[in-house]
Protein backbone atom coordinates (compact mmCIF):
# COMPACT_ATOMS: atom_id res chain seq x y z
CA UNK A 1 0.00 0.00 0.00
CA UNK A 2 1.11 3.82 -0.82
CA UNK A 3 3.06 4.85 2.82
CA UNK A 4 3.77 7.72 4.26
CA UNK A 5 6.57 6.99 7.27
CA UNK A 6 7.28 9.31 10.14
CA UNK A 7 11.09 8.84 11.53
CA UNK A 8 14.74 8.74 10.44
CA UNK A 9 15.48 6.86 7.26
CA UNK A 10 17.59 4.73 7.85
CA UNK A 11 16.15 2.59 10.48
CA UNK A 12 12.66 2.80 8.63
CA UNK A 13 13.99 1.69 5.37
CA UNK A 14 15.72 -1.42 7.41
CA UNK A 15 12.69 -2.17 9.48
CA UNK A 16 9.76 -1.39 6.36
CA UNK A 17 10.94 -1.58 2.55
CA UNK A 18 12.32 -4.92 1.57
CA UNK A 19 14.90 -5.88 -0.62
CA UNK A 20 14.59 -5.32 -4.58
CA UNK A 21 11.24 -3.35 -3.97
CA UNK A 22 11.40 -0.27 -5.65
CA UNK A 23 11.79 0.94 -8.69
CA UNK A 24 12.32 4.25 -8.91
CA UNK A 25 14.27 6.42 -5.79
CA UNK A 26 14.40 10.25 -5.81
CA UNK A 27 16.00 11.87 -3.20
CA UNK A 28 16.36 15.26 -1.91
CA UNK A 29 18.46 15.39 1.21
CA UNK A 30 19.88 18.26 3.44
CA UNK A 31 22.19 19.48 1.13
CA UNK A 32 24.95 20.59 4.38
CA UNK A 33 23.98 24.23 3.88
CA UNK A 34 24.54 24.89 7.55
CA UNK A 35 21.18 26.74 8.02
CA UNK A 36 18.01 25.71 9.73
CA UNK A 37 15.03 25.88 7.37
CA UNK A 38 12.21 27.76 8.71
CA UNK A 39 9.06 27.53 7.61
CA UNK A 40 7.13 31.43 7.69
CA UNK A 41 3.64 31.14 7.37
CA UNK A 42 2.37 34.49 5.92
CA UNK A 43 -1.08 35.35 6.49
CA UNK A 44 -3.10 38.70 6.56
CA UNK A 45 -3.02 39.38 10.51
CA UNK A 46 -0.63 36.69 10.84
CA UNK A 47 2.89 38.27 11.74
CA UNK A 48 5.84 35.93 10.17
CA UNK A 49 7.55 36.05 14.15
CA UNK A 50 4.15 35.03 15.69
CA UNK A 51 4.42 31.34 13.12
CA UNK A 52 8.17 29.95 12.58
CA UNK A 53 8.55 26.79 12.90
CA UNK A 54 12.69 25.09 11.92
CA UNK A 55 11.09 22.19 9.72
CA UNK A 56 14.55 19.96 9.90
CA UNK A 57 17.87 21.13 10.66
CA UNK A 58 20.82 20.70 8.31
CA UNK A 59 23.55 21.55 10.28
CA UNK A 60 26.52 19.11 10.81
CA UNK A 61 28.68 18.18 13.25
CA UNK A 62 31.30 15.71 14.06
CA UNK A 63 29.50 13.61 17.07
CA UNK A 64 28.71 10.68 18.41
CA UNK A 65 26.29 9.74 15.91
CA UNK A 66 28.95 10.22 12.66
CA UNK A 67 31.96 8.57 14.61
CA UNK A 68 29.01 5.42 14.94
CA UNK A 69 27.96 5.82 10.65
CA UNK A 70 31.66 5.52 10.37
CA UNK A 71 32.60 2.44 12.42
CA UNK A 72 29.10 0.90 10.94
CA UNK A 73 30.81 2.29 7.17
CA UNK A 74 33.29 -0.37 8.02
CA UNK A 75 31.03 -3.46 8.34
CA UNK A 76 29.62 -2.70 4.82
CA UNK A 77 30.44 -5.85 2.36
CA UNK A 78 31.34 -3.32 -0.77
CA UNK A 79 35.13 -3.03 -0.33
CA UNK A 80 35.56 0.39 -2.53
CA UNK A 81 32.88 2.17 -0.15
CA UNK A 82 34.38 0.96 2.84
CA UNK A 83 38.34 2.53 0.94
CA UNK A 84 36.65 5.12 0.03
CA UNK A 85 35.33 6.46 3.24
CA UNK A 86 38.45 5.30 4.69
CA UNK A 87 40.21 7.73 2.13
CA UNK A 88 37.59 10.71 2.88
CA UNK A 89 38.40 10.22 6.31
CA UNK A 90 41.81 11.02 6.09
CA UNK A 91 41.23 14.20 3.42
CA UNK A 92 38.76 15.57 5.35
CA UNK A 93 39.47 14.25 9.19
CA UNK A 94 36.30 14.36 11.24
CA UNK A 95 34.86 17.82 10.24
CA UNK A 96 31.42 18.72 9.43
CA UNK A 97 31.57 18.00 5.85
CA UNK A 98 32.61 14.12 6.57
CA UNK A 99 29.87 13.91 8.91
CA UNK A 100 27.55 14.64 6.39
CA UNK A 101 29.17 12.01 3.93
CA UNK A 102 29.00 8.95 6.38
CA UNK A 103 25.62 9.81 7.19
CA UNK A 104 24.65 9.78 3.61
CA UNK A 105 26.92 6.74 2.73
CA UNK A 106 24.64 5.01 4.80
CA UNK A 107 21.21 5.61 3.27
CA UNK A 108 23.10 5.06 -0.14
CA UNK A 109 23.64 1.72 0.54
CA UNK A 110 20.18 0.64 1.90
CA UNK A 111 18.48 2.53 -1.02
CA UNK A 112 20.55 0.26 -3.10
CA UNK A 113 19.52 -2.84 -1.49
CA UNK A 114 15.60 -1.37 -1.80
CA UNK A 115 16.39 -0.95 -5.55
CA UNK A 116 14.80 -3.79 -8.15
CA UNK A 117 17.49 -4.61 -10.60
CA UNK A 118 16.21 -2.66 -13.17
CA UNK A 119 15.84 0.37 -10.67
CA UNK A 120 17.32 3.92 -10.89
CA UNK A 121 18.13 6.20 -8.67
CA UNK A 122 18.05 10.32 -8.59
CA UNK A 123 20.13 12.17 -5.87
CA UNK A 124 19.18 15.67 -5.80
CA UNK A 125 21.90 18.04 -4.60
CA UNK A 126 24.21 21.08 -5.11
CA UNK A 127 27.59 21.88 -5.80
CA UNK A 128 28.54 22.20 -2.06
CA UNK A 129 29.13 18.41 -1.65
CA UNK A 130 27.68 17.01 -4.89
CA UNK A 131 31.63 15.90 -6.21
CA UNK A 132 32.10 14.08 -2.73
CA UNK A 133 28.44 12.78 -2.62
CA UNK A 134 29.38 11.24 -6.56
CA UNK A 135 32.54 9.74 -5.39
CA UNK A 136 30.27 7.26 -2.77
CA UNK A 137 27.37 7.13 -5.40
CA UNK A 138 30.14 5.40 -7.66
CA UNK A 139 31.63 3.25 -4.82
CA UNK A 140 27.82 1.36 -4.05
CA UNK A 141 25.91 1.93 -7.51
CA UNK A 142 29.26 1.47 -9.83
CA UNK A 143 31.20 3.94 -12.06
CA UNK A 144 29.29 2.22 -15.37
CA UNK A 145 26.48 2.82 -13.34
CA UNK A 146 25.87 6.61 -13.53
CA UNK A 147 24.20 7.56 -16.50
CA UNK A 148 23.76 11.60 -15.88
CA UNK A 149 24.65 14.54 -14.63
CA UNK A 150 21.55 16.88 -14.74
CA UNK A 151 21.68 20.63 -13.95
CA UNK A 152 18.55 21.98 -12.93
CA UNK A 153 18.25 26.08 -12.43
CA UNK A 154 16.97 26.49 -9.11
CA UNK A 155 16.60 30.23 -9.01
CA UNK A 156 16.21 33.13 -11.63
CA UNK A 157 19.27 35.30 -10.00
CA UNK A 158 21.63 35.34 -6.93
CA UNK A 159 23.85 37.91 -6.48
CA UNK A 160 26.84 37.12 -4.64
CA UNK A 161 30.06 39.20 -4.63
CA UNK A 162 33.08 38.66 -6.33
CA UNK A 163 31.98 35.10 -8.23
CA UNK A 164 29.33 33.79 -10.65
CA UNK A 165 25.55 33.75 -9.47
CA UNK A 166 24.53 30.21 -8.38
CA UNK A 167 21.72 29.07 -9.44
CA UNK A 168 21.71 25.37 -10.28
CA UNK A 169 21.39 22.58 -8.37
CA UNK A 170 22.65 18.93 -9.12
CA UNK A 171 20.81 15.89 -10.03
CA UNK A 172 22.82 12.67 -9.82
CA UNK A 173 21.04 9.75 -11.96
CA UNK A 174 22.35 5.95 -11.32
CA UNK A 175 21.01 2.93 -12.25
CA UNK A 176 21.24 -0.54 -10.07
CA UNK A 177 22.19 -2.25 -13.42
CA UNK A 178 22.41 -1.93 -17.55
CA UNK A 179 19.24 -2.93 -18.01
CA UNK A 180 16.87 -0.19 -16.46
CA UNK A 181 13.45 1.17 -17.15
CA UNK A 182 14.25 4.26 -19.88
CA UNK A 183 11.26 5.93 -21.37
CA UNK A 184 13.12 7.71 -23.78
CA UNK A 185 12.39 11.59 -22.90
CA UNK A 186 12.10 14.09 -25.37
CA UNK A 187 12.01 18.01 -25.43
CA UNK A 188 10.21 19.81 -28.05
CA UNK A 189 11.94 21.96 -31.19
CA UNK A 190 13.20 25.27 -30.81
CA UNK A 191 10.92 27.25 -33.22
CA UNK A 192 14.20 28.66 -34.70
CA UNK A 193 15.05 25.32 -35.48
CA UNK A 194 12.14 24.13 -37.15
CA UNK A 195 12.02 27.05 -39.41
CA UNK A 196 15.47 26.60 -40.85
CA UNK A 197 15.03 22.89 -41.31
CA UNK A 198 11.36 22.42 -42.28
CA UNK A 199 8.47 23.43 -44.25
CA UNK A 200 4.61 23.12 -43.34
CA UNK A 201 3.69 20.55 -45.74
CA UNK A 202 0.19 21.12 -44.14
CA UNK A 203 -1.49 22.07 -41.30
CA UNK A 204 0.47 21.57 -38.55
CA UNK A 205 2.48 18.67 -40.24
CA UNK A 206 6.24 19.83 -41.22
CA UNK A 207 8.56 18.28 -43.22
CA UNK A 208 12.35 18.41 -43.77
CA UNK A 209 13.21 20.86 -45.82
CA UNK A 210 16.51 19.36 -46.79
CA UNK A 211 16.74 16.29 -49.55
CA UNK A 212 18.85 15.07 -51.86
CA UNK A 213 22.56 14.10 -50.78
CA UNK A 214 21.88 14.00 -47.40
CA UNK A 215 22.89 10.54 -47.06
CA UNK A 216 26.21 10.29 -48.62
CA UNK A 217 29.45 12.12 -48.96
CA UNK A 218 31.64 13.17 -51.38
CA UNK A 219 34.44 11.21 -52.77
CA UNK A 220 34.42 7.13 -53.63
CA UNK A 221 34.95 4.49 -50.85
CA UNK A 222 35.99 0.79 -51.33
CA UNK A 223 34.28 -0.73 -48.24
CA UNK A 224 30.44 -1.40 -48.06
CA UNK A 225 29.57 2.87 -48.23
CA UNK A 226 31.07 2.10 -51.55
CA UNK A 227 28.51 -0.21 -52.63
CA UNK A 228 25.12 -0.11 -53.96
CA UNK A 229 22.17 -0.30 -51.45
CA UNK A 230 18.70 -0.54 -52.70
CA UNK A 231 19.43 -0.03 -56.54
CA UNK A 232 21.42 3.18 -55.89
CA UNK A 233 25.50 3.45 -56.65
CA UNK A 234 27.16 5.59 -54.50
CA UNK A 235 29.87 5.12 -56.41
CA UNK A 236 28.93 5.70 -59.82
CA UNK A 237 28.08 9.41 -59.14
CA UNK A 238 31.57 10.05 -57.44
CA UNK A 239 30.05 9.47 -53.55
CA UNK A 240 29.54 7.23 -50.67
CA UNK A 241 26.78 6.43 -48.10
CA UNK A 242 27.51 8.52 -44.93
CA UNK A 243 24.26 9.00 -42.94
CA UNK A 244 25.16 12.48 -40.88
CA UNK A 245 25.22 12.90 -36.67
CA UNK A 246 22.60 15.67 -36.85
CA UNK A 247 20.37 12.85 -38.44
CA UNK A 248 20.67 10.42 -35.71
CA UNK A 249 20.01 13.14 -32.80
CA UNK A 250 16.76 13.92 -34.83
CA UNK A 251 15.28 10.59 -34.83
CA UNK A 252 16.16 9.75 -31.43
CA UNK A 253 18.47 6.79 -32.13
CA UNK A 254 22.09 5.52 -31.06
CA UNK A 255 23.34 3.85 -34.46
CA UNK A 256 26.37 2.06 -31.94
CA UNK A 257 28.31 -0.50 -34.48
CA UNK A 258 26.13 -0.67 -37.35
CA UNK A 259 27.80 -0.54 -40.80
CA UNK A 260 26.19 2.11 -43.30
CA UNK A 261 24.07 -0.05 -45.29
CA UNK A 262 22.90 -1.23 -41.53
CA UNK A 263 22.24 2.27 -40.35
CA UNK A 264 20.60 3.11 -43.77
CA UNK A 265 18.59 -0.18 -43.37
CA UNK A 266 17.32 1.01 -39.54
CA UNK A 267 16.51 4.55 -40.74
CA UNK A 268 14.09 2.80 -43.88
CA UNK A 269 12.65 0.48 -41.41
CA UNK A 270 11.28 3.74 -39.06
CA UNK A 271 10.44 5.16 -41.87
CA UNK A 272 12.85 7.65 -42.61
CA UNK A 273 13.85 7.10 -46.04
CA UNK A 274 11.37 7.11 -48.71
CA UNK A 275 12.22 5.63 -52.05
CA UNK A 276 10.25 7.06 -55.11
CA UNK A 277 10.44 5.91 -58.51
CA UNK A 278 12.12 7.47 -60.74
CA UNK A 279 14.58 9.33 -57.72
CA UNK A 280 18.38 10.06 -58.18
CA UNK A 281 18.55 8.93 -54.80
CA UNK A 282 16.90 7.57 -51.66
CA UNK A 283 15.33 10.55 -49.47
CA UNK A 284 15.69 11.19 -45.94
CA UNK A 285 12.33 12.87 -44.83
CA UNK A 286 11.06 13.39 -41.61
CA UNK A 287 7.85 14.72 -40.51
CA UNK A 288 7.55 16.19 -36.98
CA UNK A 289 4.50 17.33 -35.46
CA UNK A 290 4.15 19.82 -32.28
CA UNK A 291 5.35 18.07 -29.33
CA UNK A 292 8.02 16.16 -30.92
CA UNK A 293 11.73 17.08 -30.38
CA UNK A 294 15.25 16.04 -29.60
CA UNK A 295 16.40 13.52 -26.99
CA UNK A 296 15.58 15.27 -23.62
CA UNK A 297 19.20 16.67 -22.47
CA UNK A 298 21.16 16.81 -18.87
CA UNK A 299 20.21 20.48 -18.71
CA UNK A 300 16.75 21.80 -17.19
CA UNK A 301 17.10 25.78 -16.98
CA UNK A 302 13.64 27.39 -17.54
CA UNK A 303 14.24 30.68 -19.36
CA UNK A 304 12.18 33.62 -18.47
CA UNK A 305 10.95 35.50 -21.17
CA UNK A 306 11.39 32.84 -23.64
CA UNK A 307 7.44 32.03 -24.30
CA UNK A 308 6.50 31.66 -28.15
CA UNK A 309 9.92 30.53 -28.67
CA UNK A 310 9.44 26.89 -28.42
CA UNK A 311 7.95 24.76 -31.47
CA UNK A 312 4.34 24.10 -31.27
CA UNK A 313 3.51 25.92 -27.66
CA UNK A 314 3.35 29.35 -26.00
CA UNK A 315 5.50 27.87 -23.16
CA UNK A 316 9.40 29.41 -22.67
CA UNK A 317 12.13 27.15 -23.03
CA UNK A 318 11.81 24.07 -19.77
CA UNK A 319 8.94 26.46 -18.49
CA UNK A 320 7.61 22.81 -17.10
CA UNK A 321 10.68 22.54 -14.99
CA UNK A 322 10.58 26.09 -13.51
CA UNK A 323 11.29 26.57 -9.84
CA UNK A 324 8.87 28.04 -7.69
CA UNK A 325 8.47 31.59 -7.59
CA UNK A 326 7.66 33.29 -3.98
CA UNK A 327 4.23 33.77 -4.21
CA UNK A 328 3.98 30.48 -6.61
CA UNK A 329 0.43 28.57 -6.10
CA UNK A 330 2.26 25.07 -5.76
CA UNK A 331 4.09 26.57 -3.23
CA UNK A 332 2.95 24.37 0.61
CA UNK A 333 5.24 26.98 2.69
CA UNK A 334 7.98 24.53 3.15
CA UNK A 335 11.53 24.68 2.88
CA UNK A 336 13.40 23.79 -0.15
CA UNK A 337 10.16 22.30 -1.21
CA UNK A 338 10.72 21.14 -4.99
CA UNK A 339 8.52 22.10 -8.02
CA UNK A 340 6.36 19.03 -9.14
CA UNK A 341 7.66 19.63 -12.96
CA UNK A 342 10.96 17.58 -12.03
CA UNK A 343 9.31 14.99 -10.15
CA UNK A 344 6.94 14.34 -13.24
CA UNK A 345 9.89 14.53 -15.83
CA UNK A 346 11.93 12.25 -13.56
CA UNK A 347 8.80 9.99 -12.84
CA UNK A 348 7.91 9.99 -16.93
CA UNK A 349 11.49 8.89 -18.07
CA UNK A 350 12.88 5.98 -15.10
CA UNK A 351 8.94 4.42 -14.42
CA UNK A 352 6.24 2.98 -15.50
CA UNK A 353 2.45 3.30 -14.34
CA UNK A 354 2.33 0.68 -11.39
CA UNK A 355 5.91 1.12 -10.49
CA UNK A 356 6.77 1.85 -6.89
CA UNK A 357 8.45 5.10 -5.99
CA UNK A 358 10.47 5.78 -3.00
CA UNK A 359 11.35 9.36 -1.68
CA UNK A 360 13.15 8.94 1.82
CA UNK A 361 13.78 12.84 2.31
CA UNK A 362 9.91 13.56 1.14
CA UNK A 363 9.56 17.12 2.44
CA UNK A 364 6.03 17.96 1.75
CA UNK A 365 5.64 15.36 -0.51
CA UNK A 366 6.20 17.13 -4.03
CA UNK A 367 7.32 13.06 -4.98
CA UNK A 368 4.12 11.52 -3.54
CA UNK A 369 1.91 14.04 -5.40
CA UNK A 370 3.77 13.62 -8.87
CA UNK A 371 3.55 9.68 -8.05
CA UNK A 372 0.00 9.63 -7.78
CA UNK A 373 -0.59 12.05 -10.47
CA UNK A 374 1.34 9.72 -12.96
CA UNK A 375 -0.24 6.93 -11.13
CA UNK A 376 2.63 5.17 -9.91
CA UNK A 377 2.52 3.77 -6.03
CA UNK A 378 4.66 5.71 -3.71
CA UNK A 379 6.46 5.35 -0.16
CA UNK A 380 7.40 8.61 1.45
CA UNK A 381 9.67 8.62 4.30
CA UNK A 382 10.10 12.09 6.76
CA UNK A 383 11.79 12.89 10.08
CA UNK A 384 9.41 16.11 10.75
CA UNK A 385 6.15 14.95 11.95
CA UNK A 386 5.08 18.84 10.14
CA UNK A 387 6.18 17.49 7.05
CA UNK A 388 3.93 14.04 7.16
CA UNK A 389 0.93 16.33 8.38
CA UNK A 390 1.44 19.07 6.11
CA UNK A 391 1.63 15.76 3.04
CA UNK A 392 -1.69 14.14 4.76
CA UNK A 393 -3.62 17.37 4.68
CA UNK A 394 -2.08 19.69 1.81
CA UNK A 395 -1.40 16.58 -0.41
CA UNK A 396 -3.37 13.89 -0.05
CA UNK A 397 -6.78 14.74 1.75
CA UNK A 398 -6.44 17.87 0.13
CA UNK A 399 -6.13 17.24 -3.08
CA UNK A 400 -7.17 13.75 -3.56
CA UNK A 401 -10.25 13.85 -1.27
CA UNK A 402 -11.20 9.92 -2.57
CA UNK A 403 -8.07 8.54 -1.36
CA UNK A 404 -9.00 6.83 1.94
CA UNK A 405 -6.31 6.31 5.01
CA UNK A 406 -5.92 2.47 5.57
CA UNK A 407 -7.71 1.87 1.89
CA UNK A 408 -5.67 3.80 -0.50
CA UNK A 409 -2.84 5.06 1.24
CA UNK A 410 -0.99 4.20 5.33
CA UNK A 411 0.32 6.68 7.52
CA UNK A 412 2.92 5.01 10.01
CA UNK A 413 4.93 5.88 12.88
CA UNK A 414 3.39 8.97 14.39
CA UNK A 415 1.23 7.96 17.27
CA UNK A 416 -2.22 6.68 16.93
CA UNK A 417 -2.46 5.67 20.46
CA UNK A 418 -2.29 7.53 23.57
CA UNK A 419 0.64 4.89 24.66
CA UNK A 420 2.52 5.91 21.28
CA UNK A 421 1.59 9.83 22.14
CA UNK A 422 3.58 9.36 25.30
CA UNK A 423 6.27 7.57 23.83
CA UNK A 424 6.48 10.48 21.41
CA UNK A 425 6.60 12.85 24.24
CA UNK A 426 9.05 10.92 25.92
CA UNK A 427 11.73 10.49 23.25
CA UNK A 428 11.44 13.85 21.69
CA UNK A 429 11.36 16.38 24.34
CA UNK A 430 14.41 17.97 22.20
CA UNK A 431 13.29 19.04 19.22
CA UNK A 432 9.35 19.17 20.32
CA UNK A 433 7.90 16.91 17.87
CA UNK A 434 5.19 16.39 19.96
CA UNK A 435 3.66 19.93 20.24
CA UNK A 436 4.40 20.22 16.40
CA UNK A 437 2.65 17.39 15.60
CA UNK A 438 -0.28 18.14 18.13
CA UNK A 439 -0.74 21.15 16.71
CA UNK A 440 -0.06 19.94 13.07
CA UNK A 441 -3.15 17.47 13.80
CA UNK A 442 -5.78 19.74 14.81
CA UNK A 443 -4.99 21.48 11.27
CA UNK A 444 -2.87 24.33 13.25
CA UNK A 445 0.17 26.16 12.22
CA UNK A 446 2.96 25.25 15.09
CA UNK A 447 5.38 28.00 16.15
CA UNK A 448 8.79 26.89 17.47
CA UNK A 449 10.12 30.21 18.03
CA UNK A 450 8.39 31.50 20.98
CA UNK A 451 10.85 34.34 22.34
CA UNK A 452 8.34 37.32 23.49
CA UNK A 453 5.51 34.64 22.28
CA UNK A 454 5.46 32.59 25.09
CA UNK A 455 2.59 29.97 26.08
CA UNK A 456 1.40 29.91 22.15
CA UNK A 457 2.60 26.61 20.09
CA UNK A 458 0.80 27.49 17.71
CA UNK A 459 -2.35 28.74 15.75
CA UNK A 460 -5.44 27.75 14.00
CA UNK A 461 -6.75 29.56 11.09
CA UNK A 462 -10.40 30.17 10.66
CA UNK A 463 -13.05 32.69 9.19
CA UNK A 464 -15.49 33.30 11.52
CA UNK A 465 -17.75 35.38 9.18
CA UNK A 466 -16.26 33.31 5.95
CA UNK A 467 -13.76 35.64 4.96
CA UNK A 468 -11.54 37.34 7.86
CA UNK A 469 -8.85 35.70 8.98
CA UNK A 470 -8.31 34.56 12.71
CA UNK A 471 -5.89 32.65 14.36
CA UNK A 472 -6.88 30.99 17.55
CA UNK A 473 -3.90 30.04 20.08
CA UNK A 474 -2.60 27.10 20.72
CA UNK A 475 -1.29 25.56 24.07
CA UNK A 476 0.27 21.91 24.18
CA UNK A 477 1.07 20.66 27.60
CA UNK A 478 2.35 17.06 27.05
CA UNK A 479 3.32 16.68 31.03
CA UNK A 480 1.24 17.51 34.31
CA UNK A 481 -1.50 19.66 33.66
CA UNK A 482 -1.38 22.49 36.56
CA UNK A 483 -4.62 24.97 37.14
CA UNK A 484 -2.11 27.81 35.91
CA UNK A 485 -2.14 26.50 32.59
CA UNK A 486 -5.47 27.34 31.70
CA UNK A 487 -5.99 30.44 33.48
CA UNK A 488 -2.38 31.28 31.38
CA UNK A 489 -4.16 30.40 28.19
CA UNK A 490 -7.31 32.14 28.58
CA UNK A 491 -5.02 35.76 29.92
CA UNK A 492 -2.73 34.57 26.77
CA UNK A 493 -5.78 34.51 23.94
CA UNK A 494 -7.17 38.07 25.67
CA UNK A 495 -4.43 39.82 25.10
CA UNK A 496 -4.51 38.51 21.15
CA UNK A 497 -7.69 38.98 21.11
CA UNK A 498 -7.79 41.34 18.03
CA UNK A 499 -6.74 38.36 16.52
CA UNK A 500 -7.87 35.14 18.11
CA UNK A 501 -11.15 36.76 18.94
CA UNK A 502 -10.24 35.00 22.57
CA UNK A 503 -10.47 31.40 20.98
CA UNK A 504 -7.79 29.35 23.05
CA UNK A 505 -7.06 25.90 22.38
CA UNK A 506 -5.32 23.63 25.20
CA UNK A 507 -4.38 20.61 24.07
CA UNK A 508 -3.13 18.13 26.90
CA UNK A 509 -1.42 14.79 26.93
CA UNK A 510 -2.96 13.80 30.45
CA UNK A 511 -6.81 14.25 31.86
CA UNK A 512 -7.30 17.67 32.98
CA UNK A 513 -9.41 17.98 36.08
CA UNK A 514 -12.83 18.61 36.67
CA UNK A 515 -11.85 22.22 38.05
CA UNK A 516 -9.89 23.36 35.16
CA UNK A 517 -12.68 22.48 32.80
CA UNK A 518 -14.97 24.60 34.91
CA UNK A 519 -11.78 27.42 34.57
CA UNK A 520 -11.84 27.04 30.93
CA UNK A 521 -15.56 27.28 30.75
CA UNK A 522 -15.49 30.76 32.64
CA UNK A 523 -13.45 31.80 29.82
CA UNK A 524 -17.46 32.36 28.27
CA UNK A 525 -19.26 31.64 24.75
CA UNK A 526 -19.55 33.34 21.80
CA UNK A 527 -22.01 32.99 19.09
CA UNK A 528 -21.61 32.97 14.96
CA UNK A 529 -24.26 32.25 12.78
CA UNK A 530 -26.83 31.00 15.67
CA UNK A 531 -24.13 28.45 16.94
CA UNK A 532 -22.57 28.79 20.38
CA UNK A 533 -18.83 28.15 21.11
CA UNK A 534 -16.24 27.96 23.69
CA UNK A 535 -13.63 30.37 23.89
CA UNK A 536 -11.29 28.73 25.80
CA UNK A 537 -11.49 24.46 25.04
CA UNK A 538 -9.28 21.73 26.46
CA UNK A 539 -8.62 18.71 24.27
CA UNK A 540 -6.82 15.72 25.31
CA UNK A 541 -4.48 13.92 23.04
CA UNK A 542 -6.95 10.89 23.45
CA UNK A 543 -9.69 12.88 21.98
CA UNK A 544 -7.39 14.49 19.07
CA UNK A 545 -6.28 10.45 18.61
CA UNK A 546 -9.83 9.44 17.79
CA UNK A 547 -10.35 12.22 15.12
CA UNK A 548 -11.89 15.05 17.83
CA UNK A 549 -11.09 18.82 16.85
CA UNK A 550 -11.71 22.58 18.50
CA UNK A 551 -14.75 23.46 17.70
CA UNK A 552 -13.92 26.82 16.02
CA UNK A 553 -16.26 28.45 13.48
CA UNK A 554 -14.89 27.47 10.10
CA UNK A 555 -11.53 26.18 10.39
CA UNK A 556 -9.70 26.98 7.37
CA UNK A 557 -6.44 24.70 7.19
CA UNK A 558 -5.10 26.37 3.92
CA UNK A 559 -4.47 29.39 5.54
CA UNK A 560 -0.58 30.37 5.53
CA UNK A 561 0.83 27.55 3.32
CA UNK A 562 0.56 29.60 -0.25
CA UNK A 563 3.74 31.52 0.57
CA UNK A 564 7.63 31.95 0.55
CA UNK A 565 9.58 29.95 2.88
CA UNK A 566 13.25 29.74 4.01
CA UNK A 567 15.95 30.14 1.88
CA UNK A 568 18.64 27.19 0.51
CA UNK A 569 22.07 28.62 0.18
CA UNK A 570 25.64 27.25 0.04
CA UNK A 571 27.88 27.31 2.61
CA UNK A 572 31.63 27.03 2.09
CA UNK A 573 33.17 26.67 5.24
CA UNK A 574 32.32 23.06 5.98
CA UNK A 575 35.83 21.47 5.84
C1 LIG B 1 15.46 19.19 1.20
S1 LIG B 1 14.08 18.63 2.10
C2 LIG B 1 13.12 17.73 0.95
C3 LIG B 1 12.16 18.60 0.20
C4 LIG B 1 11.28 17.80 -0.76
N1 LIG B 1 12.00 17.34 -1.91
C5 LIG B 1 10.07 18.62 -1.20
O1 LIG B 1 9.91 18.90 -2.39
O2 LIG B 1 9.30 19.01 -0.32
C6 LIG B 1 14.82 17.40 3.09
C7 LIG B 1 13.86 16.66 4.00
O3 LIG B 1 14.55 15.58 4.61
C8 LIG B 1 14.05 15.40 5.91
N2 LIG B 1 15.08 14.64 6.64
C9 LIG B 1 16.28 15.06 7.08
N3 LIG B 1 16.95 14.05 7.65
C10 LIG B 1 16.15 12.96 7.55
C11 LIG B 1 16.28 11.59 7.96
N4 LIG B 1 17.39 11.15 8.58
N5 LIG B 1 15.26 10.76 7.72
C12 LIG B 1 14.13 11.19 7.09
N6 LIG B 1 13.96 12.47 6.68
C13 LIG B 1 14.96 13.33 6.91
C14 LIG B 1 13.79 16.79 6.42
O4 LIG B 1 12.84 16.79 7.46
C15 LIG B 1 13.28 17.47 5.15
O5 LIG B 1 11.89 17.43 5.10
Amino acid sequence: MNSLLYGDNLPVLREKVPDEAVDLVYLDPPFNSDLNYNVLFTADGLHSDEAQLTAFKDTWTWDAAAQSALDELQTVRIPTLVNLVNALHLGLARSPMLAYLVNMALRMVEIRRVLKPAGSVYLHCDPTASHYLKMLMDAVFWPTNFRSEIVWRRTGSHNKARRWAPIHDIILFYTKSDDYTWNHPRRPYMLGHVKENFVEASQGVYKTNYYGNVLTGSGTRNGESGKPWRGFNPTAKGRHWAVPGKIWEEVGIEPKGLTQHQKLDLLYEKGFVTINEGDAWPLYERTIMPGEGPAASDIWAFQPYTEGTVFGTTAGIDADVRWLSPQDAERLGYPTQKPLGILKHIINASSRPGDLILDPFCGCGTTIAAAQILARRWIGIDISPFAIELIRRQRLEGAFPHLKVGVDYKIEGLPTTIEGARMMAEQDRDRKAFEIWSVSKIDGIPNDKRGADKGIDGRIPFRPDGKTVRFAVVSVKSGKLKPDDVRALISVAKREEASSLGFGVLVTLNEPRSGMKADAASAGTVEFHGNRYPLVQILTTEEMLKGKKPNLPYVDPTVGFGKKSGHADLQGDLL
